[in-house]
């Protein structure tokens, strides 16, 4: 078995790498993938960068020249669901392409010809990691989040959330756009831009995956500046806490 985790920028898988044992780099395609042992699980790691073509690309790649067996993305998100708030974690239970539009062709979000519009995680794997993550807000949030930093963020009691996330090439700072796509998309919960193309990569390969993200804003009108301070801050330690006890699960 071997495990690839993927995020989109640095900031999102931040202290996994120095964390590795008997780590050895090699860059391929403009993307620097290092291999060792995890908290004793073998593993790749690797920034795809941002958008569904880098993740896509970044996925195939971990899968066909890597060798790994099953894939964990990482990262942040926007919330797409008022009841998801910044600091809140997300667990996909699957994911929709919410720019593919076909249509009259297909159905609206349709892949074509793969007859799926919403993808589903792996069951075990995304169960393993939301509770992981349960685990990090009862034993790791309290010492590894400052006062200051939950003030800042206002980060009251996070919650983790299973359901849908919806991936785009777009940045969604814009909170007409994000209700027009909460009302198109029912259950949807957070807006990135990465997770949906793994997944439909992940299916076409038969290779199970999970996708957890950290709520990093509103998908709104303040969504760069709140994503800007969330990732520069606190976006690591959530992502190196639930990814250590994850592997170590
Ligand atoms: N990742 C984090 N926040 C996001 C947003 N508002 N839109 C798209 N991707 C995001």
């Amino acid at each position: 078995m071997r495990l690839g985790i993927i995020s989109a920028l640095h900031e999102e898988q931040q202290g996994l790498v120095e964390a590795m044992q008997g780590a050895s780099r090699l860059i391929h395609g403009m993307r620097d993938y290092t291999q060792g042992r995890l908290f004793g699980i073998d593993a790749v790691c690797v920034l795809s960068r941002i958008g569904k073509v880098a993740a896509a690309t970044t996925a195939t790649m971990l899968v066909e020249k890597f060798g790994v067996t099953h894939i964990l993305f990482t990262g942040v998100a926007g919330a797409g669901d008022a009841r998801v708030a910044v600091g809140d974690i997300v667990v996909a239970d699957s994911l929709v392409q919410y720019d593919m539009d076909a249509s009259p062709l297909f159905p609206k979000f349709e892949v074509p010809l793969t007859g799926l519009s919403h993808f589903p995680s792996d069951v075990h794997i995304s169960n393993v990691v939301a509770d992981a993550a349960h685990q990090f807000l009862a034993h790791d949030f309290e010492e590894s989040i400052d006062d200051k930093e939950r003030a800042v963020f206002r980060l009251e009691r996070p919650r983790v959330h299973r359901g849908l996330i919806g991936s785009g090439d777009r940045f969604v700072s814009c909170g007409v756009h994000m209700s027009q796509l909460n009302e198109s998309l029912s259950g949807l919960l957070a807006v990135e831009m990465e997770g949906a193309a793994v997944a439909q990569v992940c299916f076409e390969l038969g290779v199970p995956f999970a996708v957890i993200r950290t709520i990093s804003d509103n998908a709104n009108e303040d969504a760069a500046t709140d994503f800007m301070r969330f990732v520069k801050s606190v976006a690591a330690r959530y992502a190196f806490h639930i990814v250590r006890r994850y592997c170590q699960t």
